[in-house]
C-alpha cells in the first residue's frame, strides 16, 4: 500500500514535469511504444523514428501496422478501438512538433558557388553532400566546395523502367569502355530495409533515383544514394502473387507505383505524399500487381498479377491529373465476346493472362507493345480448349484508346506456366535487305522471334535453346509445331524448357552495331503433373504442379542472337546452376553488362562475349541494370538482394 502510494506520487511529479496534458493517447504511447520508438518518437536502437513516418500514413494504415506488425520487428499489439483512436491522434501531434525535444527541423540559407542562395528546409547532410528542400518545394542536390556549395543532378536520366520506350536497355554513353571498364568500382550502396530479392530496375529523372519494393518507394540523390524521401504502407494480408514490385513510372511533377493489392498512387516526387489512389482491381479476387507503370502522354498504363491465382487479365490506363481509368483492354475476353470461341470450358471466368511486366511503346503510331501471362489453371487445359486468347501473346493497342490493333499469340494452349512477359524490344533495322520497323522478343517457350511490328507478322522465329522438346519450329502460318504426347498427365512429363522459362522477364539489349541481342537463358527441364482444381478466391490455381526434371543439366547461358538468322553469334555458360534472374544491359562502347549466375556483376565484350570486368556481390539476382550520368559522370546500378549498388569510374 505504501508503495504504491510513492509510486504514484513519484510518477505524478514526472509527469507534470514533462507536460501539462499528458492525455489518454501519450498515456498508451508512452506504455506501448515509446519502448522501442522513443518517447518522443524519434527511435531507439530497437525500432526507427515515427514522428516523420506518419505523414506518409493515413489511420487505417497505422491501425493496421499497429495490430498485424511488420516484418523488420514492429509486433503485433493488441490494442482496443478506443485506445487506438486516441494513440494515433497522439501520433499525429508528435508529427506536427517535430522539434519537441529531439531533432528539430532545420531551415537554412545556402551560398552556392555562383553566388545563388537558396533558402529552404535540410534533407539531409553527409560528409561531401548536402540536400535542401527550397520554399517553392523543389529539391535541391548539392555538394562542399569550402564553405559553399554547388548544385549537381544527373546529366543523362534513366526515366522509365527500360530506360526508354524502345526496350532497348542500351546506352549511348561513352565513358565507359572496354579499355577502362576493368577500373569500374562501387560508388555507393543503398539498403532497402529488410528487403530480399528486389525485382526493381531504379529510374533516374532530374538527379533523383527512385527505388521500390512491395507498398515502397524511396527517393535517392542519384549521386550519393542519399535517402531523400521514403513512401511505404504495410503489405496486404492474404493478397495473391505480389511479392515484388519493379519500379515506377515518372512524369511531370508525379511518380506512380501501384501496390500489392492492385491499387495504382500517384506520390509528389518531391516529397513522396501521396496525391491520388486508385483501384485498379478488387484484391480479393485473386488480383495483385508488381509491375512498373508506363508514361505515355498524359496517361499511366498499369498491369496486373494473377496468372497463378485465376484473375482475369487486363491492362488499363489512367489519367495522371485524376487518377480516373480512361481505358480498358480485357486479355481474357467474356463468353459471347469475340476471342471467346478460344475457350472451351469453364475457366473462361478465370482464365488469367496477366500484365505484370511493363511493355513498350513507338511514338510515332502511338502503339503500345504490351506482353501477357499464362491461361489458368496452369497446368490443366481441360476446361479451356482451344488458343485461349490473348494469353501468352503480344498485344499491339492504340495507347490512346486501349483499342486492339493486332496480337500474336506466342503459345496457344499453354500448360506450362509459359508467359510471354519477356520484353518485347522495339527496333528499326535492316531485315532480309529492308529497313524495317521491327519488335524483337525471346520467349520463355524457348524460341527467339522476330515480328513486323507494323502488322504482327513473323519473320523469324527461331530455337535458341539446345533442348526444347515441345515443338518442332515455328510454321510459316506462325503457329507452333507440335511435338506429341508433351501435355501434363497425372503421372507426369518431361518438357524442356522448364516452369522457369528459356528465359525471363530480365532484361534483354540489343546494339545496332552489332546487329546482335543479348540475353539471359535457362538450359533446364521441368516434370509437369496435371491435376483437378476448382477456383477458391485466395487460393492459387494451378492444376497440378511442376518441379525440376530430374538428371538433367542445368545450365545458365548467356547468348548473344544474331537478329537477321537467329543464330548464335556467342554463348557464355555462367557459374554452375540456373538460378540466377538478372538481365543485361549494353552500351555503345561495345560492352554487355549482366548479372551472374554467381552472384557477380559483370561486364563482356559485346562482340565475343569475353569477360572483362566482375563484381562479386555474392547475392543471387533478381533484377536488371540500368545506366546514368550524374554530374558529367557515367553511373551503372543494379539492385543486387536488398541493395541498391551504383557504380563508376575512378575521378
Ligand atoms: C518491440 C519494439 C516495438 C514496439 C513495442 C513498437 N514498435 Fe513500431 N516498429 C518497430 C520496428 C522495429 C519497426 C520497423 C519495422 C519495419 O520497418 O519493418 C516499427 C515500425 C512502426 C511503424 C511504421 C513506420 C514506417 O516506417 O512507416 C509504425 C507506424 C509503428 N511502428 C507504430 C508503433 C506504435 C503505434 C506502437 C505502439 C502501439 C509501436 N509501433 C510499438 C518496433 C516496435
Amino acid at each position: 500500500m505504501r508503495a504504491l502510494l510513492i509510486v504514484s506520487v513519484f510518477s505524478l511529479l514526472i509527469s507534470s514535469a514533462v507536460s501539462q496534458d499528458r492525455g489518454p493517447g501519450q498515456r498508451a504511447f508512452e506504455a506501448r511504444c515509446a519502448i522501442c520508438h522513443g518517447g518522443d518518437g524519434h527511435g531507439t536502437d530497437r525500432a526507427p523514428s515515427i514522428y516523420d513516418k506518419t505523414a506518409a500514413r493515413d489511420n487505417a494504415s497505422i491501425a493496421t501496422v499497429v495490430k498485424n506488425g511488420l516484418p523488420g520487428g514492429m509486433p503485433a499489439i493488441q490494442v482496443g478501438d478506443d485506445e487506438l483512436t486516441q494513440l494515433i491522434a497522439y501520433l499525429r501531434t508528435l508529427q506536427m512538433v517535430p522539434a519537441a525535444g529531439g531533432r528539430p527541423v532545420v531551415r537554412e540559407t545556402l551560398t552556392l558557388t555562383d553566388g545563388k542562395i537558396l533558402n529552404g528546409v535540410r534533407v539531409a547532410v553527409g560528409l561531401t553532400d548536402h540536400q535542401i528542400r527550397t520554399d517553392d518545394g523543389k529539391l535541391h542536390l548539392l555538394r562542399k566546395v569550402d564553405d559553399k556549395y554547388r548544385e549537381v543532378t544527373s546529366t543523362v536520366d534513366w526515366p522509365t523502367f527500360h530506360g526508354d520506350m524502345s526496350g532497348n536497355r542500351y546506352t549511348t554513353m561513352t565513358q565507359i569502355t572496354k579499355d577502362n571498364v576493368k577500373s569500374l568500382g562501387a560508388k555507393w550502396v543503398y539498403t532497402v530495409r529488410n528487403a530480399q530479392g528486389l525485382q526493381d530496375t531504379p529510374q533516374v529523372v532530374g538527379g533523383v533515383m527512385y527505388v521500390t519494393n512491395v507498398n515502397f518507394c524511396v527517393a535517392l540523390d542519384a549521386g550519393s544514394g542519399r535517402q531523400l524521401w521514403q513512401w511505404m504502407r504495410p503489405s496486404t494480408q492474404g493478397v495473391m502473387g505480389a511479392g515484388s514490385n519493379r519500379g515506377v513510372a515518372v512524369a511531370g511533377d508525379r511518380v506512380f507505383i501501384v501496390t500489392d493489392n492492385a491499387h495504382i498512387v500517384a506520390l509528389n516526387r518531391y516529397t513522396g505524399t501521396q496525391v491520388w489512389d486508385t483501384e485498379m482491381a478488387d484484391w480479393h479476387q485473386n488480383y495483385g500487381a508488381t509491375g512498373a507503370p508506363l508514361a505515355v502522354g498524359n496517361l499511366v498504363i498499369g498491369g496486373i498479377t494473377g496468372g497463378e491465382a485465376g484473375s482475369r487479365g487486363f491492362l488499363a490506363a489512367f489519367d495522371q491529373t485524376t487518377g480516373k481509368e480512361v481505358w480498358r483492354f480485357w486479355t481474357v475476353p467474356k463468353a459471347g465476346e469475340p476471342g471467346a470461341e478460344t475457350w472451351g470450358g469453364k475457366d473462361i471466368e478465370h482464365g488469367g493472362g496477366p500484365t505484370w511486366i511493363t511493355g513498350t511503346y513507338d511514338a510515332q503510331t502511338e502503339t503500345l507493345f504490351w506482353p501477357t501471362g499464362n491461361p489458368a489453371k496452369e497446368y490443366n487445359g481441360d476446361d479451356r480448349k482451344g488458343d485461349d486468347l490473348y494469353t501468352d501473346s503480344l498485344l499491339a493497342l492504340d495507347a490512346k484508346t486501349g483499342k486492339l490493333k493486332w496480337y500474336y499469340q506466342f503459345t496457344p494452349h499453354d500448360t506450362y506456366d509459359w508467359d510471354a512477359t519477356e520484353i518485347p524490344v522495339l527496333v528499326d533495322a535492316m531485315f532480309q535487305g529492308h529497313m524495317r520497323k521491327l519488335v524483337l522478343h525471346a520467349d520463355r517457350n524457348g524460341f527467339f522471334y522476330v515480328l513486323d511490328r507494323t502488322n504482327g507478322k513473323v519473320l523469324l522465329a527461331k530455337q535458341f535453346l539446345k533442348e526444347l522438346t515441345w515443338a518442332s519450329g515455328i510454321g510459316p502460318d506462325g503457329r507452333p509445331i507440335l511435338k506429341a504426347g508433351q501435355e501434363p498427365t497425372a503421372a507426369g512429363t518431361r518438357v524442356c524448357p522448364s516452369q522457369d522459362g528459356a528465359t525471363n522477364f530480365y532484361s534483354p539489349s540489343f546494339i545496332p552495331a552489332t546487329g546482335l541481342f543479348y540475353f539471359q537463358t535457362f538450359e533446364k527441364c521441368s516434370v509437369y503433373q496435371k491435376a483437378d482444381d476448382t477456383w477458391t478466391a485466395g487460393k492459387n490455381y494451378l492444376g497440378g504442379v511442376q518441379r525440376v526434371a530430374p538428371g538433367g543439366k542445368e545450365e545458365h547461358i548467356l547468348r548473344a542472337v544474331d537478329i537477321s538468322t537467329g543464330a548464335s553469334k556467342w554463348e557464355l555458360t555462367e557459374s554452375p546452376g540456373a538460378n540466377g534472374w538478372g538481365g543485361t544491359l549494353s552500351t555503345v562502347t561495345g560492352l554487355v553488362f549482366f548479372g551472374e549466375e554467381g552472384g557477380a556483376f559483370a561486364a563482356a565484350d559485346a562482340s565475343t562475349g569475353k569477360v572483362l570486368w566482375s563484381f562479386g556481390t555474392n547475392q543471387g539476382w533478381k533484377a536488371s541494370p540500368m545506366a546514368y550520368e550524374f554530374d558529367g559522370k557515367e553511373y551503372l546500378a543494379v539492385i543486387a538482394s536488398g541493395n541498391v549498388m551504383a557504380f563508376g569510374l575512378g575521378d
